[in-house]
């Protein structure tokens, strides 16, 4: 089967990084057609993948926009969508994986009379959206989508709430090599001196820098737990929060944080990193829709404690696998973490269960055989 996958973004969020597992598996059958111009096209150059940016300037995402908006941006996808019409006409089935790439896609499926697939990542509320974004990503789902791969159940649920259809919706979770998530003892021992952790207890935050990734919650309850504590923020703004990291800055130096939160940006070696910490926090404050980074914690053997909502929930089990916290509230959260560096054992038993736990359910190859099977049950191909 070859396949168009079609992403808007430039840099490599979660979703993207999803993308290139599931697009790696089919080689030169495959093209991932890009909305901007970014990292992410060398991320999927390094993985094989044939990529071609689409359009060289990123499409405006707003959140908040409204009809009139919606339909302005509408009127400059034209010349985008007449080159995904014709690029589709060399495959059998396109890929959208964000919501841009759902509206062009769904139109360009209509004119080049292929499958639509749309991957959802997100939770299609309207904490999340605008109810004209909503109302978009719905009606163009329902109308032209064969199928609908959510990424969690959360993500599922949204969407039929919304309006969404029912009977196209399958749940299938975001896939991991678990090889990838096994580090080096030295080289992480290496890693945590060049930091200056040595003698440290390390909670990391792995997300990009964004509001309702609560980064701010977290630095909160660090004022809360004992000095020997310090927090390595890794991630960037990847969709430009400026506002949001000076805010950061400016809530570190007025807590007297400065020694004890580090900065580090976006990083490639998540595996190492979150190795080096004795702890993963993930703070969300809205509903996470999945949530990579609990996931790859597990999977590198690091205790999480999680923002109870969303994805998370049906991700970790309190006292199982990690923890859970209400979301946005930093004193619970720093009672959390002061309770498992106390409870080192408990502890350790629940992260080594969950590095077991999570291998198995979210195995990459398996997880790939489960969308391969679908699109070939779902989809009634179309001869190139
Ligand atoms: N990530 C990364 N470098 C960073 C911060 C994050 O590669 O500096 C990765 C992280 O390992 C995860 C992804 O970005 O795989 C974020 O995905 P997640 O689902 O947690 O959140 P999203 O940003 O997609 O909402
Ligand atoms: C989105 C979501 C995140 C999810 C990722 C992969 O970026 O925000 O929760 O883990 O997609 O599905």
């Amino acid at each position: 089967m070859k396949i168009l996958f079609l992403d808007q973004s430039g840099k490599p969020g979660g979703a993207e990084l999803c993308l290139i597992d599931i697009a790696k598996l089919y080689g030169h059958n495959a093209l991932v057609g890009l909305f901007a111009d970014g990292s992410f096209k060398h991320l999927l150059q390094q993985n094989n993948i044939p990529v071609e940016v689409l359009k060289n300037q990123a499409i405006a995402v707003r959140k908040e926009s409204n009809l009139i908006q919606g339909l302005t941006s509408l009127g400059q996808l034209i010349p985008l969508i007449t080159k995904v019409v014709k690029k589709a006409r060399e495959y059998n089935l396109i890929y959208a994986n964000t919501q841009k790439a759902l509206v062009v896609g769904a139109i360009a499926s209509f004119f080049s009379r292929r499958p639509l697939v749309y991957h959802l990542h997100d939770i299609l509320s309207t904490e999340h959206f605008s109810q004209t974004n909503l109302r978009i990503a719905v009606n163009f789902a329902n109308r032209f989508a064969s199928l609908i791969i959510a990424n969690s159940q959360a993500s599922k649920t949204a969407f039929i709430k919304a309006g969404g259809r029912r009977d196209i919706v399958e749940v299938v979770y975001n896939g991991f090599e678990s090889k990838n998530y096994q580090t080096n003892e030295s080289d992480i021992k290496q890693l945590r001196q060049n930091l200056e952790l040595q003698g440290k207890i390390v909670v990391g935050h792995f997300s990009r820098l964004a509001p309702w990734k609560g980064q701010h919650v977290l630095i909160d309850a660090l004022a809360k737990c004992p000095p020997q504590v310090t927090v390595i923020l890794v991630g960037d703004a990847l969709f430009g929060e400026q506002n949001y990291v000076q805010q950061l800055h400016q809530q570190v130096a007025k807590l007297g944080l400065e020694n004890r939160v580090k900065f580090l940006g976006f990083r490639s070696d998540i595996p190492q990193l979150m190795a080096a910490c004795d702890l993963v926090a993930h703070t969300s404050t809205f509903p996470e829709p999945f949530g990579r980074v609990i996931v790859e914690a597990m999977l590198c053997g690091t205790p999480v404690i999680a923002a109870k909502a969303g994805g998370a929930i049906e991700l970790v089990e309190h006292g199982i696998n990690g923890f859970l916290v209400t979301p946005g509230e930093p004193h619970e959260l720093a009672q959390v973490i002061i309770k498992c560096l106390q409870k080192t054992e408990i502890t350790a038993t629940i992260a080594k269960n969950a590095r077991i736990t999570a291998s198995e359910r979210f195995d990459v190859a398996t997880i790939n055989q489960q969308i391969a099977q679908l699109l070939s049950e779902k989809i009634q191909q179309s001869p190139t």
